[in-house]
């Protein structure tokens, strides 16, 4: 196989294993970037999906952490959106990347946050908290998401106005898209909360939909099993009061091999 490789191959060091070229880098915050990377053109995925991905440590090696694709499924490239944590083995050297660097993709994408995890429904929500958004940026640029419903709703609960920036950009620039633009119209709903931060709208979404203020603010009812779907993405508790939530209206949990009314995953962490 060898004998196949380029000049410019061989002068590339250190070679990586499925390695993917980064192409932008953004910093939100302190504690927040995002950023871009070539996709391997035989990879192939459903918005919502995750795969690892990861450098080598000085060891030579690979650290691989679970990472939501951002980006929809119709993108030349792939995004992410991540933490930094100072101390993490991963994104403590991660936050340090540059265009033309590259990092470690493993081409098999897998997760519960598809559409195929929910019954056909009328209106689907997706819950997410900090970096828990990322799939859903990849599900509310696809277009699968507004044949399927006629309503989406984004919520999103962050500590503070400047952790919301992402998810704020990204709603914004939805409707002008010259590709999902149609298919957006006027279906997305875009709920953010902030918790440590004054905010137009503060507090946990969890509260806010105990106490009815989104159903208020939205004009709508309630959950309705028969109508209402949902995915969550956040942290584990976070996760666990959701799925309470819509437990106690009726909802059920689905998979890919048995679909339901909700479907849940961790976002990560470290
Ligand atoms: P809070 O500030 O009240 O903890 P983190 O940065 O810790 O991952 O949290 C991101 C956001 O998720 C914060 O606004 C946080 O609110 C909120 N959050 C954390 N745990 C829960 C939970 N169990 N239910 C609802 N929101 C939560």
């Amino acid at each position: 196989m060898n004998d196949q490789t380029t000049p410019a191959e061989t002068s590339r060091a250190p070679v990586l294993p499925d390695a993917q070229t980064v192409t932008s880098v953004r910093h939100w915050t302190d504690r927040l970037f995002s950023f871009r990377v070539t996709r391997p053109r035989s990879l192939r995925f459903r918005s919502g999906e995750f795969v690892m991905i990861g450098l080598l440590n000085d060891n030579g090696k690979p650290i691989l952490r679970a990472y939501s694709i951002a980006s929809p499924a119709w993108d030349d490239e792939l995004e992410f959106y991540s933490i930094k944590v100072p101390d993490g083995p991963l994104t403590s050297r991660l936050q340090h990347i540059r265009p033309g660097d590259q990092i470690i993709l493993r081409p098999k994408p897998v997760g519960t946050l598809v559409h195929d995890a929910l019954l056909p429904g009328k209106r689907v929500w997706f819950f997410a908290t900090g970096t828990g958004i990322a799939p859903f940026a990849s599900l509310v640029r696809d277009p699968e998401t507004y044949e399927k419903f006629d309503q989406v709703i984004l919520t999103h609960t962050c500590r503070e106005v400047a952790d919301l920036e992402y998810g704020r950009q990204l709603v914004e620039g939805l409707k002008d898209d010259p590709l999902i633009g149609e298919f957006v119209g006027d279906k997305l709903s875009y709920y953010p909360t902030t918790t440590r931060e004054d905010s137009p709208k503060t507090g946990r979404i969890t509260d806010l939909l105990q106490d009815g203020t989104v159903f208020a603010d939205l004009g709508l009812k309630g959950l309705d099993p028969a109508v209402d779907r949902a995915m969550i993405c956040g942290s584990l508790a976070f996760n666990k009061d959701m799925q309470e939530i819509l437990e106690a209206a009726g909802l059920r949990e689905g998979a890919n091999s048995d679909p339901g009314e909700y479907v849940v995953e961790k976002a990560f962490v470290g």
